[in-house]
């Protein structure tokens, strides 16, 4: 008799899983701040929670397609409700949108660093990423990634601001990738967390094959609610519905995005909370001897500390021991000892420079 495992497409069997074993530690661990996965540490508004309990007491029904929120996203981006696609967070439309795109064999450009989510639901997926490493300041490597476009090429990666390196794309860029034809999936979750917050969902009129992605993770803090929503043409819109589940999107997330951008003065509170925390962040770090903070635009700075010769995963460690986590950084393109940190609020990024000067000095009086 077979066994199961013979049974499972070679593509699923083969693929290494995207691991949220960090998010379970952390979870476990409520008194070790969370500065590893980019999410908002200000909670959500009192506006926001009584819209989701009030909406749980229909819980015993069904979501409909969001149309009111679709209608709101839409007009806000220039567009109708007609071109927002809604996803249980963004990486649930990342994950669509692979599927709309993607059959087995089929090639997807990725920079390389960027968000690694990508490439594990392309394997997923069956697709085989072809992976486009940044130049060296982290911006993406344009004539590289036109150049890799061959006839199976079915979708390309980009995201401005970029995680982990919070680099932006500038628009003429983006343009000359657009031109060559293939869908791009642009991806702005950290687009409202920009100094001065450009979006490129205005190049959807002319250019089809753009799919901007966002996210009401980041800016707006609601990552646990789970939303994510693409801005595309209505055509393509109407293809992504065929292939995303039915009511992905619960009633209370609804209910709480719809709340949570009546709030103007919630969001410019957190943009304030991002902005001047990531600046802090930044100048803190570059105090630090041979210590280098990468300019950012996300709610997160990439760091450098290679001269400390320790890994990242050792740094982390470290980290978590003096009570913070952070999201330590590997792979073919990104240095070692190079960590990513989440902007909290004043006192979690205070206590984190704290901590992370601390550590540097008794890392350095070992070395002496
Ligand atoms: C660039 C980027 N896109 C999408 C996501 C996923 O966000 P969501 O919570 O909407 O799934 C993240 C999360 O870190 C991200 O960094």
């Amino acid at each position: 008799m077979k066994t199961f495992e013979e049974f499972i497409v070679p593509w699923v069997m083969n693929s290494e899983p995207y691991s949220a074993k960090h998010m379970d530690i952390a979870w476990e661990n409520p008194e070790i701040i969370r500065m590893m996965s980019n999410e908002n540490l200000v909670p959500p508004s009192k506006k926001v929670v009584e819209a989701i309990t009030k909406a749980s007491l229909q819980g015993n029904l069904y979501p409909g397609s969001g149309p009111e929120l679709r209608k709101k996203l839409g007009e806000k981006a220039g567009l109708t409700g007609e071109n927002v696609v809604l996803g249980n967070g963004s990486t649930d439309v990342i994950n669509f949108v692979i599927a709309t795109f993607v059959a087995p064999g089929d090639e997807v450009i990725i920079p390389d660093p960027t968000f690694s989510m990508y490439k594990s639901r392309v394997l997923i997926n069956g697709g085989i990423p072809v992976i486009i490493p940044t130049h060296s300041e982290y911006t993406f490597d344009v004539q590289n990634m036109i150049k890799a476009i061959t006839e199976k090429t079915k979708l390309i990666f980009l995201c401005s601001p970029n995680n982990p390196t919070g680099t932006l794309m500038r628009e003429h860029h983006l343009i000359e990738i657009l031109e060559q034809g293939v869908p791009v999936f642009y991806d702005e979750a950290y687009y409202e967390l920009q100094d001065e917050v450009i979006t490129r969902a205005g190049l959807i009129k002319r250019y089809p094959n753009l799919v901007v992605n966002r996210t009401f993770s980041k800016a707006y803090g609601l990552a646990g609610f789970r939303l994510g929503y693409v801005l595309c043409d209505e055509r393509l819109a109407n293809y992504f519905n065929r292939v995303k589940i039915p009511w992905n999107v619960s009633l209370p997330t609804i209910a709480a995005a719809l709340a949570q951008l009546e709030d103007e003065a919630d969001l410019e509170y957190k943009r304030k909370v991002v902005i001047e925390g990531r600046k802090y962040i930044q100048e803190e770090i570059n105090k630090l001897p041979g210590i280098y903070a990468y300019p950012s635009q996300g709610n997160f700075v990439l760091i450098d500390a290679g001269i400390l010769y320790k890994t990242a995963l050792e740094l982390r460690d470290l980290m978590v021991e003096k009570g913070i986590f952070i999201r330590p950084m590997s792979g073919a393109h990104i240095g070692k000892g190079f960590f990513r940190v989440t902007v909290g609020q004043m006192e979690e990024n205070r206590k984190f420079i704290e901590a992370f000067s601390e550590l540097v000095e008794e890392i350095n009086k070992y070395k002496k």
